[in-house]
């Protein structure tokens, strides 16, 4: 019996010296050590024999159990070491690697830029003033003095919505809005987004300006350039000069174009100016007296001048942007830059 005991011991030593994997080393312990298992089995035998031979085959037999089951123990423990090891090597993660950066959001460039334009000209003591996008033909073209059929209009391929609803294609309606509801002195300045039927390198369906009024008793061509002189003086933070162009819009008498010396080469000429060396930055006038008449101011009492800005233009200008398009294409690398 001795022997029968020593083979099983042996054979099992042997089984669980060569396994490698915790599932075929639990069928061990159960074929060996479980309650229908070999060990088991021979124990329960015991009963059958001889007291002194039971006592001392039992006590072979019971060291001999926890021998295997110690064994078993140690081998189960190396199994998941190496299993744990196996896994931590899988998956190696390299903390030098450098972070995923989230990148957070900003304040869009043009509006960035409006937002300047407003703080410049409340300091001149102009107040913000805001019209719809959506606008009555009448507020775009009519009290505007630009009447229905009039060649006037050409000046504008404008996006309608019905008859009598239109995309605004500038922001000069809200003169109109604002004096409707104020009666002079009225000094304000309007941003807001503006759509023309036109598209190409210069040119956005949808683009942005900034309008100026100021109607008050006395206001003369002088006190516009007095204004404009200060907003770009501040603005483009240079002794920049001005220079009035006659021009003509339906709603100013009379009107100008006006250029700022080019802010790259300060007037010498270069590829921004095209060897001019001025740039022209906006629309502007004395307030057209036909207006009056739409909004019931009386032009013998107040007279006022108005201006006309296209915000992108001024953004181009300020931070040397070559191309109109970069404004709306959403790409992070041009928009982080700002
Ligand atoms: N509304 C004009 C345009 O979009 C620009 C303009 C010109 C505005 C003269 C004015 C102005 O207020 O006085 O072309």
């Amino acid at each position: 019996m001795k022997d029968q005991l020593d083979k099983l011991r042996l054979n099992a030593l042997e089984l669980i010296g060569g396994l490698d994997d915790e599932k075929s080393l639990f069928d061990v312990r159960t074929r060996v050590l479980g309650r229908k298992g070999e060990l088991t089995g021979f124990l329960r035998g015991l009963k059958d024999l001889p007291p002194k031979t039971r006592a001392e085959i039992g006590q072979l037999a019971n060291l001999i159990k926890s021998e295997l089951e110690q064994k078993i123990d140690e081998k189960q423990a190396t199994i998941r070491e190496k299993a744990e090891e196996r896994k931590i090597g899988s998956e190696f993660l390299d903390v030098t690697l450098p972070g995923r950066r989230s990148i957070p959001g900003r304040t869009h460039i043009l509006n960035r830029v409006t937002d300047e334009l407003i703080q410049v000209f409340n300091g001149l003591g102009f107040q913000l003033a805001e019209g719809p996008e959506v606008e009555l033909d009448y507020y775009n073209f009519e009290a505007l003095n630009i009447p229905r059929d009039h060649p006037a209009r050409d000046m504008q391929d404008t996006f309608y919505l019905s008859d009598n609803v239109v995309l605004r294609t500038h922001t000069s309606p809200v003169q109109i809005r604002t004096m409707e509801l104020q009666k002079p002195p009225l000094r304000v300045i309007c941003p807001g987004k503006v759509y023309r039927r036109d598209a190409d390198i210069t040119h956005s369906p949808m683009f942005m300006q900034i309008e100026g009024l100021w109607v008050d008793q006395g206001i003369s061509l002088s006190d516009l350039k007095g204004v404009l002189t200060a907003f770009v003086q501040e603005y483009f933070g240079e002794k920049l000069g001005l220079r009035f162009r006659p021009s003509f819009f339906p709603f100013t008498e009379p009107s100008a174009e006006v250029d700022i010396q080019c802010v790259i080469c300060g007037g010498e000429g270069c590829r921004t100016c095209s060897s001019t060396g001025w740039l022209e930055i906006l629309g502007a006038g004395m307030v057209d007296p036909a207006l009056y008449r739409f909004v019931d101011y009386d032009p013998e009492i107040y007279s006022g001048f108005a201006f006309g800005m296209g915000i992108e233009r001024v953004a181009m200008l300020k931070y040397g942007i070559p191309d109109i398009r970069a404004f709306y294409e959403n790409d992070v690398r041009f928009l982080n830059q700002f």
